[in-house]
């Protein structure tokens, strides 16, 4: 049999694998039938005028795909079934009487229908070309070329642990130990390894938390406003929700000792910056917390969520370095510090709920992904995490002051914004004659994205509350936003 194969010396792909597409093409397409033989790799190579290296090698590779057979003695020969047919699935005849209607009731479990309820996955506008509505990392200055070095020197890693199942459900213990001694410097948190949990981000450690200890009906309280992806969980598993105010200083906690509050098990907060409204909780309320949850026998849950982002004062150390009784279940992310898709969050545990957790997260997932856990481990241990977030910190107070700045020129005595010089957003009171929607409406026709504060909210109904994403928009574009807002205002209003 001759064989008809063109091969280009300058294409820049390795001969052999040019021979091996050709031959595989030609397989598929029957130009070379089951069960024939094909020549040897001597008269191949002599016929092509290439190295017979190339063609043993091209042969070897068709053969460990199963598309080729060698029969000792006799030659190479096209298999009678190829891995195409063996990969795909014929789809199965559907008798339109036996499956008649799609109709059928979805027989969900209750938790299905609650998760069916309360979660919905954010949703992008597309159509706005700035938007105010993410607080997610300056993607540009991130520190890619270090990041992928290092995934790259661990996804060579010759090592069978990295690819395989670990036997340590918490994570890869080298990354507890270097975020043990991280919160320990940068946030006062007091821990060990061993209570350190490597989740795929906050919202699997709230995730994890609920299941292990709220049972549907079980009261849990949180901020009002507060965040809404720790809410979706709590309704998700069918928790009693109990909202709880937030004023100047941080979540009321008189309000958790009011009589229809004597159950609550657990009560989420985010204490360095408030998710939306960016306050601070007070020494006096932390340590109120701290006793009511003593007395309660109640658990905390701490979502440190943007805490290395504050400008100008001392940082303000973790609740969970405070706490005297084992009640606060610290979370923190990566999602912030690094980026969002790496989905590489934890939460320290306080010891009597280390093993509980690390069973709750076999059961789930196993384990997180070893080769970013690898990566990351190098990457704090290496310095790059606390010089970015150095950086990081620098750039997002530019942009905030540049925010508050066009705030002042261009929307001036129509603003008040509310809470810390902190984080990756800011929530701000508009005074406008203007409903949240249309506003958000007439911002969008002029390609400007903003976001009402109002979902956060459980019992009020707040209007001309917005909260403000800054860190990923350069300060030209974060003047430009605010100016196209103040034109909208001040066209409707007579202020
Ligand atoms: C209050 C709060 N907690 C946590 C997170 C981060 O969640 P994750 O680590 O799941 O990305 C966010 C993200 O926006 C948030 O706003």
């Amino acid at each position: 049999m001759d064989l008809a194969v063109t091969l280009d010396d300058n294409s820049g792909v390795p001969l052999h694998r040019q021979l091996h597409e050709e031959l595989r093409r030609s397989i598929l397409s029957g130009r070379l039938p089951a069960r024939s033989r094909i020549p040897s790799t001597r008269a191949l190579a002599l016929s092509l005028g290439v190295s017979r290296t190339t063609v043993t090698q091209c042969y070897e590779d068709l053969i460990s795909e199963g598309y080729l057979q060698a029969a000792i003695g006799s030659g190479t020969f096209i298999c009678q079934h190829l891995p195409e047919e063996l990969l795909r699935a014929e789809p199965v005849r559907r008798s339109p009487k036996l499956n008649p209607p799609q109709k059928q009731p979805l027989r969900l479990s209750a938790y299905g229908n609650r998760a069916h309820n309360s979660a919905r996955p954010e949703r992008r506008r597309p159509d706005a070309k700035l938007s105010f509505g993410h607080w997610r990392p300056a993607f540009k200055q991130l520190p890619l070329r270090h990041w992928r070095r290092l995934v790259t020197r661990h996804s060579r890693s010759n090592g069978r642990a990295v690819f395989d199942y670990s036997e340590d459900s918490l994570g890869f213990e080298p990354l507890r130990e270097a975020i043990a001694a991280y919160l320990s410097r940068s946030r006062a948190v007091q821990c060990e390894p061993g209570q350190v949990l490597i989740c795929s981000g906050a919202q699997r450690a709230v995730d994890l938390i609920t299941r292990v200890l709220i049972d549907p009906g079980d009261a849990v309280a949180m901020e009002d406003p507060g965040y809404l992806g720790a809410r979706q969980v709590f309704m998700a598993q069918g928790a009693d929700l109990s909202p709880v105010r937030v004023d100047e200083s941080g979540i009321v906690v008189k309000e958790l000792h009011k009589n229809s509050n004597s159950n609550i098990k657990l009560v989420y907060v985010s204490p360095s910056h408030q998710f939306p409204t960016g306050i601070l909780l007070s020494l006096s309320r932390r340590l109120e917390l701290l006793a009511w949850a003593a007395q309660q026998n109640a658990f905390i849950i701490e979502d440190d969520y943007d805490s290395e982002y504050r400008y100008g004062g001392r940082p303000v150390p973790a609740l969970q370095g405070l706490d005297q009784n084992e009640s606060v279940i610290y979370v923190g992310t990566f999602s912030k510090v690094l980026f969002p898709s790496l989905r590489l969050g934890y939460l320290v545990a306080p010891p009597r709920l280390v093993e509980i957790l690390a069973r709750a997260k076999w059961l789930v997932d196993r384990q997180s992904p070893l080769i970013e856990q690898y990566a990351l481990t190098d990457f704090i241990n290496e310095g790059h995490l606390e010089r970015h977030i150095r950086r990081m910190r620098t750039l997002y107070d530019r942009r905030r002051n540049a925010l508050v700045d066009a705030f002042s020129e261009y929307l001036p005595s129509r603003v008040s914004i509310l809470g810390e010089n902190a984080g990756m957003h800011l929530m701000a009171r508009l005074r406008t004659d203007l409903g949240d929607q249309e506003l958000i409406a007439r911002a969008a026709e002029r390609g400007v994205e903003i976001v009402t504060a109002r979902p956060y909210y459980l019992r009020s109904k707040y209007q001309g509350e917005f909260i403000f994403g800054y860190s990923n928009l350069s300060e030209a574009r974060i003047r430009e936003g605010i100016r196209k807002l103040s034109q909208v205002l001040n066209l409707i209003d007579d202020f």
